[in-house]
């Protein structure tokens, strides 16, 4: 999940990140009344489509090779990989034993605070909306899945990473159904405008931009699950502490393939490769669920990362943290070689940027601690007040 909290999408006068080199950032504009975002794509800035020039489709065909040898060895073997009912009630057990195996999932829930549901719910519909991502990197040039089953191993990664991905939701899904302490018509509303919703996070068909983005956001979510993981063990539950931790460790080797492209990326086109992290830097990093509504709340994205940064899930600092670490792996100070002086003014900005976001994020955090605590919590995914206990069936 994560980032972009500056990002609205209310009906209000709002400010979007440009999706195009071409156009001037931080364009103003009116959107409509959310009811009509929530059914049609907002109104934005013409989008830029296909950026990459078509010549460069070509480095990531020679690159297959090394995506084979380098890439597809961060999946794991379906055989070898934790499924959701490792970690949940076992329906097959005789009725009174998986009742007790539910209640005492329930009674483990009881002491963690609203708050952590409300995160841990965002989480999870950020990770149900995964139809989405797999769109977002069909969309890029030269790497799509062609066919829907190509054997490409381009293709071969986005379905596998895919079906990894999709233990996340279902896992984290089924368990706040069975702890009694979220609204699921809530959320499942939610997910599903999401999904009609879709996202742009500006990759513009872009390679070079996605795995920018990839990169970022596999860490942003690596983040945000160990946080989680913290919180369900320092709150009580430790077997949601180790899903959420499982969690995590994923994100953290997706994260790892990821960035692994875009170091290639560096190596092979250094100039093409610093512009795509600046370009993306510059739109600013959105985060995938930003048009998330739930039917009721048209702030409801705003609420929720307001809760993220108050619980420390994910705050504006993490965001920062995540350029300077991804500076700091790959390196990007000292490559000096293959650099245009495009090259170089991007490296530069990027390179820069980090302590100036810190600085505008202390004005942020400041302005989220004037906000009351009553408007940053109107998310209808809790059920307030539910032991978990009162409502099952003995
Ligand atoms: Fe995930
Ligand atoms: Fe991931």
């Amino acid at each position: 999940m994560q980032s972009s909290f500056s990002l609205l999408h209310s009906s209000r006068l709002t400010t979007l990140p440009s999706h195009g080199r071409n156009l001037t950032h931080n364009i103003k504009f009116r959107q409509p009344p959310i009811s009509a975002v929530a059914v049609s794509p907002p109104l934005r800035p013409p989008p830029v489509t296909h950026s990459m020039p078509p010549e460069k489709v070509e480095v990531f065909k020679s690159l297959e090779g090394w995506t084979t040898q380098s890439i597809l060895p961060f999946l794991k073997p379906v055989e070898k990989c934790w499924q959701p009912s490792d970690f949940l009630p076992d329906p097959t057990n005789p009725t009174d034993t998986f009742f007790d195996e539910v209640r005492a999932l329930r009674d483990r829930t009881v002491d963690l605070p609203d708050e952590y549901f409300v995160v841990l719910v965002g989480d999870m519909i950020t990770e149900d909306a995964l139809p989405t991502y797999q769109t977002m990197i069909n969309t890029l040039d030269g790497v799509r899945d062609e066919t829907g089953a190509s054997a490409g191993p381009w293709a071969v990664w986005t379905r596998a990473w895919t079906a990894e991905e999709n233990r996340h939701g279902d896992l984290l899904k089924t368990y706040l159904y069975l702890s009694g302490r979220v609204d699921m018509l809530m959320i499942e509303r939610t997910v599903q405008y999401l999904i009609a919703a879709g996202m742009d996070p500006g990759t513009e068909n872009n390679p070079y931009l996605g795995y920018v983005y990839t990169s970022f956001q596999e860490r942003a979510t690596f983040i945000s699950h160990g946080n989680t993981a913290r919180m369900a063990k320092e709150g009580g539950d430790p077997v949601l502490a180790r899903i959420c931790g499982t969690i995590a460790a994923d994100e953290k080797r997706h994260e790892n393939a990821y960035s692994k492209i875009v170091e290639k990326l560096l190596e092979l086109d250094p100039t093409g490769a610093m512009m795509a992290i600046a370009d993306m830097m510059r739109k600013k990093i959105t985060m995938p669920a930003h048009l998330m509504y739930d039917g009721k709340d048209p702030k409801i994205f705003e609420h929720f990362s307001a809760v993220a940064q108050r619980t420390g899930v994910y705050t504006a600092q993490d965001y920062a943290d995540i350029l300077e670490f991804l500076v700091g792996r790959w390196n990007l100070e000292k490559i000096e070689l293959g650099l245009t002086s495009e090259g170089r003014e991007a490296q530069d900005y990027v390179c820069g940027l980090a302590p100036r976001i810190r600085k505008l994020q202390e004005r942020a955090d400041e302005r989220a601690r004037q906000m009351k605590k009553q408007d940053q919590m109107p998310i209808a995914w809790c059920v307030r007040g539910n032991s978990g206990r009162s409502h099952l069936v003995t």
